[in-house]
């Protein structure tokens, strides 16, 4: 699996190095590739359009941002590869899907890290979030900002999720990463990790019960097809981040560096009234298509079941400054 991985970013470098910048195109205009794994309905999306929409207004048309979607580049790991080798030269995934790539992003995907919206806020608009990009600076790309991904629930084809006793024997799917796999198990469910854009097909084929993720999921991705039952477990807030090659980076003048920066903010600040306004669409259209959304969950027992994951973080002399810093945070609220 991990070898046919390499071969494919391998492959793909190759394929993206062949093809230079168009010759219509001046050579004082850098263009650059943006690829990720949502479709064209989805709000990040949207938002990773208006931040290159931003980079090109604010250099006067010299940085320019082509847009892959819908994982045509590969999966979120692929897309991470070929951001490190330079291949493309900024991507959008999730939190989770980086901590292999420097255990601090871990980090994010713990559950029940953030006690709301504000405190979740607040740590991703700080020095501990910056502290977390730039640990990867070494190993080829580092984060430049966050994108809002809301909260994450467990959905189920057709059995609410209240009590852990729910997810005895039930196959989630949940992202390719340890701590997601741990955290499922802890909860009760039997996870089976796959990348995003194979969830649907297995939800319709019946090769997992259910699986966690926001909303939009259910209509940008037309899980509520087929998943009829989303229960707020509210088990994670997992940031999305914006990525950037650090080869390319440095090719930059200081002045680019701050537009791209700047780009990347107000998009992420963008990105947020956007999102609010999509939870909202997708609950609605969802309802539509029959689904159910039950509040009814006893989240209590689901947080004391996830305690030891807390307590090796905050056992670990690494991770343990961090994760203060973070409840330190929430106490000051
Ligand atoms: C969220 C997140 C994506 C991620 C997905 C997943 O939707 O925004 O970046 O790919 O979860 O579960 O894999």
């Amino acid at each position: 699996m991990r070898r046919l991985s390499i071969g494919f970013v391998s492959a793909l470098t190759c394929f993206l190095a062949a093809c230079s910048t168009p010759a219509a195109l001046s050579s004082d205009v850098t263009v650059m590739r943006l690829p990720h794994n949502m479709n064209e309905s989805h709000p990040i999306h949207q938002s990773l359009v208006h931040f290159a929409e931003l980079a090109e207004e604010k250099s006067g048309g010299t940085l320019r941002f082509d847009i892959f979607p819908n994982g045509q580049l590969g999966s979120e790991r692929e897309a991470i590869e070929l951001t490190q080798t330079g291949a493309v030269d900024a991507t959008k995934v999730s939190a989770t899907a980086l901590e292999s790539f420097s255990p601090f992003y871990a980090l994010f995907s713990i559950p029940y890290l953030f006690a709301d919206q504000d405190h979740y806020y607040e740590v991703m608009e700080s020095a501990i979030a910056t502290d977390i990009y730039d640990s990867t600076s070494d190993s080829g790309f580092f984060g430049l900002t966050y994108y809002d991904a809301g909260t994450r629930n467990m959905y189920t084809i057709d059995q609410p999720v209240r009590e852990p006793e729910d997810l005895a024997g039930l196959k989630i799917r949940v992202q390719p990463s340890e701590t997601a796999i741990q955290m499922t198990r802890l909860m009760g469910g039997a996870p089976t990790p796959m990348a995003f854009g194979e969830v649907y097909t297995a939800l319709q084929q019946g090769v997992i019960d259910g699986t966690e993720n926001n909303e939009t999921a259910l209509i940008a991705n037309n899980h509520g097809e087929v998943a009829k039952d989303y229960s707020y477990t509210e088990h994670a807030i997992v940031p999305d981040l914006l990525i950037f090659s650090k080869l390319r980076w440095d090719s930059f003048s200081e002045e680019e560096r701050a537009i791209i920066r700047e780009a990347a903010n107000e998009s992420s600040q963008f990105h947020k009234e956007l999102w609010a306004e999509e939870i909202q669409r997708s609950v609605e259209a969802a309802e539509e298509l029959g689904v159910t959304f039950h509040e009814d969950v006893n989240k209590e027992a689901f947080r004391d079941l996830v305690e030891p994951m807390h307590e090796a973080v905050r056992s670990n002399e690494m991770m343990a400054p961090y994760y203060e810093r973070i409840r330190e945070m929430e106490k000051e609220e």
